[in-house]
């Protein structure tokens, strides 16, 4: 049961969220009050770099939760792309209800938005999303060209091990980049958008991203998930 609060703001259209959202601090008349939020992946970036004044282009937002941390944290603008229609309402909706005027929301896959853009961030945030994808090298080519600083990530990644399947090797700009297929379950919420995605081996994880032109790379941590292996990192120019 949610509060008449939530209720007025529009939460309780929808019944299943994923994320935890401060609700308790929201109120009718008067501005979300000033505070750091904290959550474990924007606390990684944030004790390495300073979000103040940052522009941000985050991919795979979800309900925005991540963006809303952001803005907390001190961005000065973050352009959030979630390809899933009632996710992107969701945001709409997390956006006036936390009154989020730094955090702008597209919808669309991020495959197609990416070319789109032209403007310059100064980071992308880059949480759970990599492996959705059909070809990540080129999103992280595309993510180069429009970041001058550093690119957070959060993701799987494939060993020979596992995920089970053949590892696979896939052509992209004249170069071979290995990897496994994964089926998506496209019914669920968190999932990719097209029914196969590509984990890349973590070796060709590491190199394409220093091809893209981010150098530094630090590897915050490493996880066996339950989904598979996992790595966070930061990688800057
Ligand atoms: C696993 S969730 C990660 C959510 C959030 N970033 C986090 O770290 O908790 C993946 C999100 O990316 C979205 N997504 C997956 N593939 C996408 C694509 N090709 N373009 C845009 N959004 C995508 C999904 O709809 C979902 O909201």
């Amino acid at each position: 049961m949610g509060s008449l609060t939530d209720k007025l703001l529009g939460l309780q259209l929808y019944k299943d969220w994923h994320s935890n959202f401060p609700r308790e601090h929201l109120s009718l008349e008067s501005a979300f009050p000033e505070m750091v939020l904290s959550e474990e992946r924007v606390d990684k970036l944030a004790q390495r770099m300073d979000l103040k004044g940052m522009r941000i282009l985050e991919l795979g937002c979800l309900e925005g939760a991540h963006s809303l941390i952001l803005q907390k944290r001190g961005a000065k603008e973050v352009l959030s792309v979630e390809g899933r229609k009632d996710n992107f309402l969701k945001c709409l909706t997390v956006k006036n209800a936390f009154g989020l005027d730094k955090c702008r929301f597209i919808l669309g896959d991020l495959e197609e938005v990416l070319p789109c853009l032209s403007k310059r961030f100064d980071i992308c945030f880059a949480s759970g999303i990599l492996y959705h994808l059909v070809n990540p090298m080129a999103a992280l080519f595309r993510i180069s060209e429009l970041t001058t600083k550093g690119l957070f990530v959060w993701t799987h990644y494939s060993t020979v091990q596992s995920p089970k399947g053949p590892v696979l090797k896939i052509e992209y700009n004249g170069r071979t980049y290995r990897g496994k297929h994964v089926r998506e379950n496209l019914k669920d919420c968190l999932s990719g958008l097209s029914r196969d995605s590509f984990w890349m081996l973590e070796e060709d994880l590491f190199r394409v991203v220093r091809e893209c032109g981010f150098g530094d790379i630090e590897v915050i941590q490493k996880e066996v998930h339950k989904h598979g292996p996992a790595v966070t990192f930061l990688a800057r120019k």
